[in-house]
């Protein structure tokens, strides 16, 4: 019997800028989803035909996904791109998927003024069951095929109806056929998750349930998550005994039972440091160990996005240097941030207040021999792993994050051992804490206080501290990540 395996996901392993000859030229898909799949599939594709389904996110991908010889070809995965039409896109992706769903997940509502679910939202839900159901379609038509095994991967909070509507494409006649949804981001606690309008909130549960396992990267966002099923649909769960990682729940839900596990992600260490390796990656080592003269480096690497908490880490840095002035013209503080969903008007407004405060930073501190501040807003992966490389302290406090790589790929990367200053709320924390300095992400002082401690550090603790969190992140390598979501499906 041949083994199919089916990913499905909002982003794709890869995306296409149409060049001014009409060629497409393929460049690799950015985040932590594509990061983690990429690198767990390369063990997969030996003993199954691996097909990923995506949806086309630019101009050169809507020509790719019409183009099948054009679309294809990340390694040995085939790639199968959804053009669906831009409108329907931007409501389900931008309005549902990114300002509603990620907006609950990481608890950013401003709630006097947001969520406000009229009519306008209904519009924008109707093309995120549509957006689904393209994806559902897809997934089918791929599924057909009499007697293979075929294991479905579907990834994220933009794909929370797929399990549902696939099964109700396939009508029953879906043989062996096995789906695992898998969430990146946090769950919402279920009073907050309540904001959703109640048939969405259980429209979304009911969607996942479909599906025979359900993963996250936490054991709190599974409780979180098993905690809604209980109290929005009234579902039967049986909790997993214990606090380990491993242990799964069970919800029974129309009849059927769904597994529920966590299944955490860390680092693929030998790629990683295999990249690291590389000229390009070098030369920013070299340009950036300049630039710090010999000083201390609190590097934080993000995405602009609002639950990284990009500025109260850099007000947790003003404080520092306001009440500890030792360390004026001793530490640079490395920002970088790659720009991200600039579709949408609160994150053009959160970069301008990045920009705001590291102003109002260099202004208040630097002098001619010292620039304490550097903030980048630019897409630039090399330098990226160079900072990780030389960073005497991590700086990683997310409002709430799913699980966070850089906390992770810091540690590994790292010459001389960094100290991770570490948010409690980030699903990092339940593997990296014991070894990270943990802060409450709201709480600049602890985080100013934080991050004194770490430069303060004795250069043995931290390299013993490093190598203990390198060592965390390098036990959950992606190709365990998915070889147990798989192994779950044919348990
Ligand atoms: O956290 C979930 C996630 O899918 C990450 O894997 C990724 O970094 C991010 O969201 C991507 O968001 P977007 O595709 O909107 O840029």
């Amino acid at each position: 019997m041949r083994q199919r395996v089916l990913v499905a996901s909002n982003r794709g392993p890869v995306s296409y800028e149409l060049g001014p000859d009409g060629t497409l030229a393929g460049r690799r898909g950015g985040g932590g989803l594509i990061a983690g799949m990429t690198s767990g599939l390369a063990a997969v594709v030996a003993q199954a035909e691996v097909t990923w389904i995506c949806a086309a996110l630019s101009d050169g991908d809507r020509i790719a996904a019409h183009r099948p010889e054009a679309a294809p070809a990340d390694g040995q995965v085939r790639v199968r791109m959804l053009d669906i039409s831009p409108e329907t896109f931007d409501r389900a992706y931008n309005q549902v998927a990114n300002s509603i769903l990620w907006f609950t997940h990481h608890l950013l509502f401003d709630t006097p003024n947001q969520p406000q679910f009229g009519r306008e939202f209904h519009l924008d839900w109707a093309a995120y069951v549509a957006y689904n159901q393209a994806f559902a379609d897809a997934l089918a038509d791929e599924a057909a095929g009499p007697g293979d095994r075929i294991r479905v991967l579907v990834q994220d909070y933009h794909l929370s109806l797929v399990p549902r509507l696939l099964r109700e494409k396939l009508g029953g006649g879906d043989g062996d056929l096995g789906i695992a949804h898998f969430s990146h981001t946090p769950w919402a606690p279920a009073d907050y998750y309540r904001l959703l309008p109640r048939e969405v909130g259980q429209a979304l549960l009911d969607g996942i349930l479909a599906a025979n396992h359900v993963g996250f990267h936490a054991r709190c966002w599974a409780d979180a998550f098993l905690d809604c099923c209980e109290a929005i649909l009234g579902a039967r769960v049986t909790r997993a005994a214990g606090g380990d990682g491993d242990a799964t729940a069970r919800v029974m839900h129309r009849g059927h039972v769904t597994e529920v596990a966590v299944h955490p992600l860390g680092v693929d260490v030998p790629a990683l440091q295999a990249r690291a390796r590389a000229d390009d990656v070098r030369a920013h080592v070299g340009a950036l160990g300049q630039a710090a003269g010999g000083r201390k480096l609190i590097v934080r690497i993000d995405r602009t996005e609002l639950s990284k908490n990009i500025v109260r880490g850099l007000a947790a840095y003003r404080e520092l240097l306001a009440t500890r002035p030792q360390w004026h013209g001793q530490v640079v503080h490395l920002a970088f941030a790659y720009p991200s969903r600039s579709a949408l008007p609160q994150y053009r407004a959160y970069t301008d207040q990045m920009a705001l405060i590291a102003r109002q930073i260099t202004e208040e501190f630097g002098t001619p021999e010292w620039n304490p501040l550097v903030l980048e807003v630019k897409d630039d992966y090399p330098r990226s792993l160079a900072a990780c490389a030389l960073a005497d302290v991590l700086l990683v406090n997310p409002i709430r994050d799913g699980m966070n790589l850089v906390a992770q790929e810091g540690p590994v990367l790292s010459e001389r051992g960094c100290a991770l200053v570490l948010s409690r709320e980030a699903g990092a924390a339940a593997t990296l804490g014991e070894h990270a300095l943990l802060v409450n992400p709201y709480d600049v002082s602890e985080t100013a206080e934080a991050l004194h401690q770490a430069l303060a550090m004795t250069d043995a603790e931290r390299r013993e501290r490093s190598a203990a969190l390198a060592a965390t992140a390098a036990a959950w390598p992606p190709a365990r990540w998915l070889g147990d979501q798989l192994a779950s499906l044919d348990g």
